[in-house]
């Protein structure tokens, strides 16, 4: 088989690694890929928001299967436009997508389909969400609706800085159109993970539960981030949390996007907040978690492509998805400055001699004149299975000192509180 990944991530560069495993498959792309793709796949120069360019690539190299990485070209709708050109392309149509794309439609499927989450409205009048913000006290979530690279949502202390956030979304328009309409929600308490699924529209098959660290710095410092590492299983989710979620949260949301006419095929991920008073879904996403893929797939077991195959044609029912006892720790080296403004362009080294049990995944990274630079916030994230999590940190912190490039910055507690 001839497969494309769309993309240039840490996420697309753990797909592609995981996908080149597969025996079915002879030829590999990875659009526009990275530094680390090019050593496993073809890179393609072509952005991962060309559509048009990517289907006349997908064309020409006479693709079998695509997978997008990517939220901005699924709800841009590359799915609907690569299946109508014959193309077997994995991830949800752009009406399924749109449980990433607008937290405003997510919101309300959730409320009417009886799905667990935060208290809250939405607005697109900036008085009424002001109006609204003065009636609340302590602690308020204020979100973009639409896609905003994970920096749209504000979790505030108060009043005044909720009104900001606001006046940031709405008046300032700092993520663009995501902002014309606001959510206001309660902010939940409790423990963050993750669950992603896959789905061909009927059957759920979860993942392994991850936890993400978003913030820059060590102890939750810092501004949100598109996330600085990753762990996996957390200790505390158990096989009965896991059933609970998917009867409350994946089944329901399945079958609710079927019945409202968009089924979903793909990659559902939920963000969870396990509160004192149950299971409740923070966000959803239409796609792979980054950093979380890094640290799932070293974990499964089955063929990936396999499993992709599966959800593109409705037969996911009959597909063995399995998982090994593993446990999986992943560190994103930012550049510094990340999520400022940062400085691209250096080199990196000391990325040979990682040992086998530790691998680096690109993100932002590229080749220049053979040499591997530094092309982004989070350059690369360094990946090591273990027997527990108390193994695979030591490995990764162990490896981490070697990869030297300028001004790197990583978070030093990556899955610490479950060793402590
Ligand atoms: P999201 O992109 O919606 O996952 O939001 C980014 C982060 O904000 C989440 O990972 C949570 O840590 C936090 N967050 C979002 N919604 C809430 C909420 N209602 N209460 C508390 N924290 C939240
Ligand atoms: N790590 C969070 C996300 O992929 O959205």
């Amino acid at each position: 088989m001839r497969v494309l990944v769309v993309g240039g991530g840490g996420r697309e560069h753990a797909l592609a690694w995981k996908i080149a495993q597969s025996p079915r498959v002879a030829k590999l792309f990875v659009a526009p890929g990275n530094a680390g793709t090019a050593a496993i796949a073809t890179n393609l120069p072509i952005s991962a928001s060309n559509i048009p360019a990517l289907l006349e690539a997908a064309k020409r190299e006479r693709i079998d299967l695509a997978v997008i990485g990517p939220e901005s070209p699924l709800t841009e709708g590359i799915v609907d436009i690569f299946t109508e050109a014959g193309i077997p392309t994995f991830g949800p149509s752009r009406a399924g997508a749109r449980i990433e794309g607008s937290k405003a439609f997510a919101r309300d499927l959730m409320v009417k389909h009886g799905i667990p989450c935060a208290r809250g409205a939405t607005f697109s009048s900036l008085d009424a969400a002001a109006a609204h913000i003065r009636q609340q006290s302590g602690s308020i979530v204020v979100k973009a609706d639409g896609l905003a690279a994970g920096k749209g949502v504000f979790v505030t202390n108060s009043q005044e800085a909720a009104l900001q956030a606001l006046s940031e979304i709405m008046e300032k328009r700092a993520f663009g159109d995501a902002g014309n309409r606001v959510i206001i929600e309660e902010c939940l308490m409790g423990k963050e993970v993750s669950l992603l699924a896959f789905s061909d529209g009927e059957t759920v098959a979860p993942m392994v539960p991850a936890c993400d660290y978003k913030r820059a710095y060590d102890g939750d410092q810092g501004l949100n981030t598109g996330g600085m590492g990753c762990y996996s299983p957390p200790g505390f989710f158990d096989d009965k949390l896991l059933e609970s979620v998917k009867r409350q949260v994946l089944e329901p949301t399945v079958r609710a996007l079927a019945k409202e006419g968009s089924p979903y095929r793909g990659v559902l991920y939920a963000g969870l907040m396990l509160t004192d008073k149950g299971i409740k879904v923070l966000e959803f996403n239409a796609r792979f978690g980054d950093p979380e893929t890094q640290v799932i797939l070293p974990r499964l077991k089955s063929d990936l492509v396999d499993i992709l195959l599966a959800v593109v044609n409705g037969t996911l029912a009959q597909q063995s998805v399995a998982w090994s006892k593993d446990a999986c720790v992943g560190v994103v080296l930012a550049s510094g400055g990340y999520p400022g403004s940062y400085t691209t362009g250096y080199p990196i080294t000391g990325l040979d001699g990682m040992g086998a049990s530790v691998t680096v995944f690109h993100a932002g990274t590229k080749l220049k004149d053979g040499q591997v630079v530094t092309d982004g916030g989070r350059v690369l994230n360094v990946v090591a299975c273990g027997k527990d999590l108390r193994e695979a940190r030591e490995k990764v912190y162990k490896a981490i000192p070697s990869i030297r490039f300028q001004d790197c910055h990583y978070r030093q507690d990556i899955a610490l509180r479950e060793v402590q």
